[in-house]
This record gives C-alpha cells, sequence and structure tokens, in this order.
C-alpha cells in the first residue's frame, strides 16, 4: 500500500497555560491530516478548541513534541522562514475575525498576497468574494460591516492565497443557516477541486455533517 504523506502531523503536541491554577488546555495529543481531507472539531466551550487549533496553525507554540507541515519540522525553522511559510502555506481564520479595522474588505482580503510582494489576481478575488456573498461589501471597513460579513471577509482573506492548509476556528459561528451551507460547500470544493486540507472547529452539527473526520475535544483531550 502507497502511503500518502500527511499534509500537517501533530506529534505529542501540548499547552499549558501557566498561573496561580494552570489550565491544562490541550494534553498531549498525534493527529494527521491529509491533502484534501476535511476535518471538523467540535467540544464545549473552553475544551481547547482553539488551542489545538492555534498550535497546528503555529501561532501559538506547543509546550512540548513537535508540529510537521509538509515535511518540515517547525521547531527547525527560522522565525523568517516561519512567517513566510504561514503566509503561503496556511490560511488561518481567527474566531474573533481579526480584520484590519483601518483597512476596507477588499485591502484586508488581498492583504497576505501583498504582505508577499505579489499582486492579487483581480477577477479570481472578485469571483471567491461573490462565492461568499460579500462582493457589495468590498470598499466597505470592518465597522461597516455585519459580524457575519466580517466573518466571511476573513474567511475569503484565509482562502486568497490558496494555501494547502486551511484551519477555520467557527468560520459560521455569526451566520444564519443559508450562509453557513455557502461556507460550507465552499470548503468542501476547496477540499475536492484543490485537495486542500481543511480543520475546522465548529458547535454546527449540520456543518460538521460536510466534513469527512470528526474529532472530539473534551478537557484537552482529543479523540476521533
Ligand atoms: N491565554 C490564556 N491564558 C490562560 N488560559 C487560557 C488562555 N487561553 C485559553 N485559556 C484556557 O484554556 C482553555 C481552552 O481554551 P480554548 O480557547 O482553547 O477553548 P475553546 O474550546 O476554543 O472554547 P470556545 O468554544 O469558547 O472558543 C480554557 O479553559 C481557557 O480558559
Ligand atoms: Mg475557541
Amino acid at each position: 500500500m502507497i502511503e500518502i504523506k500527511p499534509v500537517l502531523e501533530a506529534r505529542e503536541i501540548s499547552k499549558t497555560y501557566p498561573g496561580e491554577s494552570p489550565v491544562y488546555a490541550l494534553k498531549p495529543t498525534s493527529l494527521r491530516f491529509q491533502p484534501g481531507e476535511f476535518t471538523a472539531v467540535i467540544g464545549r466551550s473552553g475544551s481547547g478548541k482553539s488551542t489545538l487549533l492555534r498550535i497546528l496553525g503555529t501561532l501559538d507554540k506547543s509546550d512540548t513534541g513537535e508540529l510537521i507541515i509538509e515535511g518540515h519540522g517547525v521547531s527547525r525553522l527560522s522565525e523568517a522562514e516561519l512567517a513566510r511559510f504561514r503566509r503561503r502555506r496556511i490560511g488561518f481564520v481567527h474566531q474573533d475575525y481579526n480584520l484590519f479595522p483601518e483597512y476596507t474588505a477588499w485591502e484586508n482580503v488581498i492583504f497576505p498576497i501583498r504582505l508577499d510582494g505579489a499582486t492579487e489576481d483581480r477577477a479570481k478575488t472578485e469571483a471567491l468574494l461573490d462565492r461568499l456573498g460579500i462582493l457589495r461589501c468590498r470598499d466597505r471597513f470592518p465597522h461597516e460591516l455585519s459580524g457575519g460579513e466580517q466573518q466571511r471577509v476573513s474567511l475569503a482573506r484565509a482562502l486568497v492565497t490558496e494555501p494547502a492548509v486551511v484551519l477555520a476556528d467557527e468560520p459560521t459561528g455569526n451566520l444564519d443557516a443559508e450562509n453557513s451551507s455557502r461556507v460550507a460547500e465552499l470548503l468542501r470544493f476547496a477540499c475536492d477541486e484543490y485537495r486542500q486540507t481543511i480543520v475546522m472547529v465548529t458547535h454546527d452539527a449540520a456543518m460538521a455533517d460536510y466534513a469527512d473526520r470528526l474529532l472530539r475535544i473534551r478537557d484537552g483531550v482529543v479523540t476521533e
């Protein structure tokens, strides 16, 4: 049997937030994610979902173990290499959107492309915004957008570079059923058509139905 190389692999990653009563947010966890695989992560509030996602996205450091992305051990990359890697290969949708308030929706979306010294494909970017139902919001600033619109701008920004790995923290937390299924279908399409690897945190059972795989997390313990 030919073994497909995982795009993303976590070996015994864990996280404790220190303090008077330390929080063991993520117990040692090993996971592998394949190209084109769509994984949903579910669990109660405070169970460690965002902690897991942030470590997988190299936004936070694991206390233990190792993270391997496309064959590269993340701990062996320099800060500059890691930043470049994150910019090109990982798309992250933050739970709180994390948009730049002084940039328009359009400027927010193309930000990672410009940061990389490239120029956006205008038609392609417009098509992406249209697909998410936010094309008419392109010239507005975040404070002029609804929560759900901001959320979709954040998703467009994560997808625009066509990253190998998309990590989305509750990307439909603020959306109605119709827009949630738009997002789910777009993510499903990204997996099937472009072999992108998607890990999505969700509270929505209907969203989890679109995934190939379901991870449950409870008090920092992850189970398939
Ligand atoms: N920076 C931090 N310092 C201390 N504790 C933290 C920190 N970030 C998270 N925690 C704690 O770690 C645990 C896991 O938090 P995390 O944000 O991963 O939960 P979550 O599953 O994403 O929850 P939610 O569904 O509410 O977003 C929680 O008990 C939280 O209070
Ligand atoms: Mg969270």
